[in-house]
């Protein structure tokens, strides 16, 4: 027999499962009476994400078509992002999502998009006194403004069929821990943090959820460049990992689980929140 939140399902649209009034009886007909998985955690969602093309939103893509996602992969980097191409379950498209008009292009070739997951982020090295104007205003705009403008484009497709979520990329440097040389990164992942909340707490009663993602060091690409670019590459790495209390980094691939269960039903009462994943750095 199948149970849902209110006491019934027969009548549900396609937009109510999805939303924060996802019914239970949705995860039990994908994992079968016996409770095993028949079928994937994301059967039949439309996901589109930035960042694809490596590190955590390459991860998280290749995390979302394996449990039965269609997956929309953008990134500013077409030649990485040809790598994805060819996987089935994978469309890429090359977005900046620091430019209006190519954001707005993607939003309209879709109809309807069931998660948006928002990875794309720069990290700037230094203290206030090591940032410029400039390097704030960079820091600030791909952080920030990028994820300003991908929810501005894709949450009246939400609304409209009072159903959506969004998964934003924060990070535990921000108004969770103050981590030395990570002025402006800090503040852009605390302003993420803000922002999810205020997108969680405008739209909850239209179906809307956000949530956002707060890791601690993640061994990608970037972060192996910018161990690579302190002046003392070994005794970076060797800093890196001695705040690391598991004694290793956290994997681009277990960032990629805890998206899965943020995109799928199983977290449909979940919003608002900052999920921290940092093998403890923070305490
Ligand atoms: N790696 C970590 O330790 C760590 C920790 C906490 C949070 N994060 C956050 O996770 C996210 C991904 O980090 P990562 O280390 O996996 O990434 P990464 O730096 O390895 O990859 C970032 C991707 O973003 C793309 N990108 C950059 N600017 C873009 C733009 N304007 N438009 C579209 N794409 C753009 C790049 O081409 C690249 O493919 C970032 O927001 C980062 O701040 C990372």
């Amino acid at each position: 027999m199948r149970t849902s939140c209110s006491g019934t399902n027969s009548s549900r649209s396609r937009g109510q499962r999805d939303g924060l009034s996802c019914s239970l009886s949705q995860l039990e007909i994908n994992r079968g009476c016996s409770g095993r998985s028949t079928m994937g955690r994301l059967d039949g969602k439309v996901i589109v994400l930035s960042a694809a093309a490596q590190g955590i939103g390459r991860a998280a893509a290749l995390a979302f078509v394996k449990e039965g996602a269609q997956v929309t992969a953008t990134d500013i980097n077409g030649e990485k992002l040809k790598e994805l191409d060819g996987i089935p379950g994978i469309k890429t498209k090359v977005v900046d999502v620091t430019k209006r008009d190519q954001v707005e292009a993607l939003a309209k070739e879709h109809d309807h998009v069931d998660v948006l997951f928002n990875v794309a982020g720069f990290v700037h090295h230094g203290s206030i006194l090591d940032c410029e104007e400039s390097d704030w205003d960079f820091t600030m705009n791909v952080n920030v403004r990028s994820m300003y403008l991908m929810c501005k484009a894709f949450l009246p497709k939400m609304l409209a069929k009072k159903s959506g979520n969004i998964i934003n990329m924060a990070s535990v440097a921000s108004s969770i821990k103050g981590v030395v040389n990570r002025c402006v990164y800090s503040t852009s992942k605390a302003a993420v943090i803000g922002f999810t909340k205020s997108i969680a707490a405008d739209f909850i009663e239209q179906g809307i959820r956000c949530n956002c993602v707060c890791p601690g060091t993640v061994d990608t690409p970037s972060l192996r460049g910018r161990i690579q670019a302190q002046p003392d590459p070994e005794q970076a790495y060797k800093d890196f990992m001695a705040r690391q209390k598991t004694g290793r980094m956290c994997t681009a691939e277990e960032v990629a689980y805890l998206c899965v269960y943020l995109a799928s039903d199983e977290s449909a009462y979940v919003t608002g929140t900052e999920h921290i994943i940092d093998g403890g750095w923070r305490l």
